[in-house]
């Protein structure tokens, strides 16, 4: 038996404005497109903002459905929109915001594993971390210089 220690990096802001104007924008991207989800179920809005290379920032957020399973997070909407619209623009950032409807969201919420997976296809694909930031409703953002701080022990082509 080989111990194997896996670290992650990881920055924590004590608030957007702690971060570069084009970040505090980016951020401000996604809280538009939290307020614009379609989470009637959980009322629980995600709002993604994705600034690629090309200029472009792409948003998203979750759309839920009455057959649970069906709705899709705000960050895959995000992604997948991005590379079907710019097949072969890079991803640069991610921002992620939440917002409960239940209670005040003041902590960061990292997103779903199944998120990670799907984000971490592009950083592979474009050999190029992609940098995430994601916060509450408020208070702090934390910053991840990759999506494999993420998602250590990645499952991608190369497993195939
Ligand atoms: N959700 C996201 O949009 N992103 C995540 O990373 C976590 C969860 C959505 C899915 C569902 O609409 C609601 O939040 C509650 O899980």
């Amino acid at each position: 038996m080989k111990p194997l220690k896996i670290t992650s990096n990881f920055e924590v802001f004590e608030s957007l404005e702690a971060l570069p104007e084009a970040i505090q924008e980016l951020m401000k991207n996604a809280f538009e497109a939290r307020d614009k989800a379609y989470a009637p179920y959980s009322q629980f809005n995600v709002g993604a903002a994705i600034a690629l290379d090309n200029n472009e920032t792409i948003t998203g957020s979750n759309q839920e459905n009455a057959s649970y399973p069906s709705g899709l997070c705000a960050e895959r909407t995000a992604i997948y929109y991005a590379g079907a619209k710019y097949p072969d623009a890079r991803v640069k950032d991610i921002a992620i915001s939440v917002r409960s409807v239940k209670h005040r969201v003041e902590t960061p919420v990292p997103p779903c594993g199944a998120c990670r997976q799907a984000l971490v296809e592009y950083e592979v694909k474009q050999n190029e971390a992609i940098a995430v930031y994601f916060m509450g409703e408020t208070g702090q953002v934390m910053k991840a210089n990759s999506i494999k701080d993420l998602l250590p022990l990645v499952f991608d082509k190369d497993s195939l």
